[in-house]
């Protein structure tokens, strides 16, 4: 596909800025939404080229509606929809709150699905169109301390393959399950103590974050008829 349009939630950080940075280098035109707009901005003005931004909350329905109408009014079309914006709070099911619960299931839940209802009828009526979910390897092997976040990265892999058999002959739709990547991602960790181990361990085992952005640039390369539905990407110091 000749310059693809492409919309990444979560775009300001880690796998997400990733992932524009490949994408842009090899032509496409993208669309980036996250809550940090300053980040957003100051990555399009490094790339150059044919890049929108918008402050983008994943669980407002209308923010992601907003974002895929950014790139059908700028680029006339949307080729892509990355839903990679993710948080999680780790800790045993005695000590999280409810929040925490929220949190998670709003945004890695609820935004991919506000992603699926603003793409869906674009894809539909260009009879063409890639969902690609960044999941997790949490969800493969389910480990104590991450069992709500695995919960809702399940969730999103049973969206992906309902999604799939619902789609019909013309749309692709990509799970794409990273185990450690040296992101932000541990650093929202509450717990002092906690929060220095992962981000021990990030900086002994973690893939960098391009890693995942070659997964995604490699399910969006392959001809229209093929669809690529999951990939597992880990480091190999990963249990
Ligand atoms: N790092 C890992 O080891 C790992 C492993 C498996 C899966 N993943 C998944 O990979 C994805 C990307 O995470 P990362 O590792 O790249 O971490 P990261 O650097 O912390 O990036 C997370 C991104 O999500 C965005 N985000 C969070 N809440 C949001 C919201 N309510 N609305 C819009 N954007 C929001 C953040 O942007 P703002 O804060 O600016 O909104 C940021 O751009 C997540 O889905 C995560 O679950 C990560």
């Amino acid at each position: 596909m000749e310059s693809p349009v492409v919309v990444i939630t979560g775009a300001s950080s880690g796998i997400g800025e990733a992932t524009a940075r490949l994408l842009a280098g090899q032509g496409a035109r993208l669309v980036l939404g996250a809550r940090r707009a300053d980040r957003l901005d100051a990555l399009a003005a490094e790339l150059g080229g044919e890049v929108r931004t918008r402050a983008t909350d994943v669980r407002r329905r209308d923010d992601v509606a907003a974002l895929v109408d950014l790139a059908v009014s700028t680029f006339g079309r949307l080729d892509v929809f990355v839903a990679n914006a993710g948080v999680a709070h780790v800790g045993g099911l005695d000590t999280q709150t409810v929040e925490d619960w929220d949190e998670m299931i709003d945004v890695n839940l609820r935004g991919v699905l506000h992603g699926v209802a603003a793409a869906l009828p674009v894809f539909r009526a260009q009879s063409a169109g890639h969902l690609v979910a960044i999941v997790s390897t949490s969800g493969l092997r389910i480990v104590p301390d991450q069992v709500v976040y695995a919960a809702t990265k399940n969730a999103v892999r049973t969206l992906c393959e309902g999604l799939r058999q619902e789609a019909g002959p013309h749309l692709r739709v990509t799970a794409v399950s990273p185990g450690f990547t040296a992101t932000e991602f541990v650093d929202t960790v509450a717990d002092p103590a906690r929060r220095r181990e992962y981000q021990e361990r990030m900086a002994e085992i973690a893939m960098p974050p391009d890693a995942i952005a070659r997964a995604v640039a490699y399910a969006m390369a392959q001809p229209a008829g093929v669809d690529v539905g999951e990939i597992v990407v880990r480091p190999t110091a990963q249990n």
